[in-house]
């Protein structure tokens, strides 16, 4: 099962990839935990760094360079779920390339409004260790700290107002035209995704076509 999940900033990618990926025994593959996890120690990845605090998209060559190291790993081999990649029609490209005969199955577009999407990345907090995702009113943590090491809960450094409007903006420019570009190849499926985790689940399930082979 070879997956694209498109969608605003809280539009509950991550969320839906975690489900997917356990669902059908594929690894979630997010470019937003890959390059958050990258140090900052040569001039490439301190650029990239300056990207994810501004909220702006990391230059392609260096995001096509990361998924193209992951999806050469084994545990691709049965599939992946793609959360966040691509984000531009040139990462697009390059991700057909990659794949080449293979291709994709479907790409789900999640849509979210507006209010509901600054709702859930306001009250986003993870944990500063292990990064599992929280919520403070739609997904608390049981204790203090996080359910499965204890670690502090942390907030995104870009989810601050002005950082999410920020990303909201560069979504709308650099990311929409991916739905054309998707329709187009006759892979896209638009998933309502403002429901409740379960509910939106339901659909997206409802929504993966695998492709004829
Ligand atoms: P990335 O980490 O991918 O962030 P994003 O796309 O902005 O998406 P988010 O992680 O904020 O939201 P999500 O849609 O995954 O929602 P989630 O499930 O977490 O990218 C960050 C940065 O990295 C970018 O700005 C850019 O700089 C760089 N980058 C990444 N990929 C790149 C690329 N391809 N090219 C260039 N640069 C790239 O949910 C959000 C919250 O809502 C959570 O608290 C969750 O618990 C809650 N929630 C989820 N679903 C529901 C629901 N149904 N009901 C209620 N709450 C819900």
């Amino acid at each position: 099962m070879r997956l694209v999940l498109l969608g605003p900033p809280g539009s509950g990618k991550g969320t839906q990839a975690d489900l997917l990926a356990r669902k059908f025994g594929v690894p979630q593959i997010s470019t937003g935990v890959l390059l958050r996890s990258q140090s900052a120690d040569t001039p490439l990845s301190a650029a990239a760094q300056r990207h994810l605090a501004a909220g702006t998209l990391v230059p392609d060559e260096i995001v096509v360079g990361v998924v193209a190291e992951r999806l050469a790993r084994p545990d691709t081999a049965a599939g992946f779920v793609l959360d966040g990649f691509p984000r531009t029609v040139p990462q697009a490209e390059a991700l057909t390339e990659l794949l080449g005969s293979a291709g994709l199955d479907c790409v789900l577009e999640f849509t979210v409004p507006p209010d509901e999407i600054v709702r859930r990345l306001s009250g986003r907090r993870e944990c500063g260790a292990c990064r599992r995702s929280y919520h403070l009113e739609f997904n608390p943590a049981r204790a203090d700290g996080c359910d499965d090491c204890g670690s502090e809960l942390v907030q995104r450094a870009d989810d601050q107002p002005a950082t999410i409007a920020e990303r909201l903006k560069v979504y709308a420019s650099e990311t929409l035209p991916l739905v054309v570009y998707f329709r187009a190849a006759g892979l896209l499926t638009t998933v309502p995704a403002n429901g409740s985790v379960d509910s939106v689940f339901v659909q997206t399930l409802a929504a993966v076509r695998p492709a004829p082979r």
